[in-house]
């Protein structure tokens, strides 16, 4: 699969009923929604109140990246504001098995991100069991920024694990991503591709995902 995530964080908040309403006039099947707690990261977003009064205007899949210490305690939240994913830090659990076991038992797909100066290793025990890993390709908690070009190699080598033990997860890349640039993530086996502020700083939203998805075909 090659699919486009477009973050919302980089949209204007005022305009969101219009700028869905325009992602669904593309090949757009998911949403990224980056939930930020102000001390996991430098930054605060929007929480499961936002999400919940997304929920009936779109069908796109829900793909919330939690951005939250103690992700744990909010599980049930982003649970019933319709999230269809739930991505947390590694680093921000002391219990991350137990977590994705939890996101599970409501019946939704569990993610694990790491930051970029995390070790894809830390996450052998936990791979057979995930729907998604998301690699940050840059420190979180700002859209706009460059794309760490060290990534692609965990990219890699979650692609190489993955084709080995034949396990399910998708690889999500996540941060500086611009239709210029993206070839390379795909090329290290990248899937799932976020990108904020290329997507809803364009001039034309429409054209931009459409140009990614004229990537993605080739
Ligand atoms: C950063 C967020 C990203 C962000 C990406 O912490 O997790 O999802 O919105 O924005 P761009 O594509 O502008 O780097
Ligand atoms: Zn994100």
């Amino acid at each position: 699969m090659l699919e486009l995530a477009p973050s919302l964080l980089s949209a204007n908040f005022y305009n969101l009923k219009e700028d869905l309403s325009k992602l669904k006039k593309t090949d757009v099947k998911y949403i990224h929604l980056d939930v930020m707690d102000g001390n996991f990261v430098p930054n605060i977003s929007f929480g499961p109140g936002l999400i919940k009064s997304l929920r009936p205007y779109t069908d796109l899949i829900f793909d919330t990246h939690l951005m939250i210490e103690n992700p744990e305690k909010y599980v049930e939240d982003f649970v019933n504001c319709g999230s269809d994913i739930i991505t947390f830090h590694l680093e921000a659990t002391k219990h991350p098995h137990s977590l994705v076991q939890k996101i599970k038992s409501y019946g939704k797909k569990a993610g694990i991100s790491l930051n970029p100066s995390s070790l894809e290793q830390d996450l052998v025990y936990l791979l057979e069991d995930l729907d998604l890993v998301l690699v940050m390709s840059v420190n979180p908690g700002f859209g706009g920024q460059k794309f760490i070009d060290s990534q692609l190699n965990k990219i890699e080598n979650l692609r190489k694990i993955k084709e080995e033990k034949n396990y399910n997860y998708i690889i999500e890349v996540d941060g500086g991503i611009k239709s210029t640039n993206v070839t390379k993530a795909i090329e290290s086996g990248a899937e799932l591709i976020v990108s904020g502020s290329d997507v809803f700083k364009a001039e034309d939203l429409i054209d931009r995902v459409n140009e990614y998805y004229d990537i993605f075909k080739r």
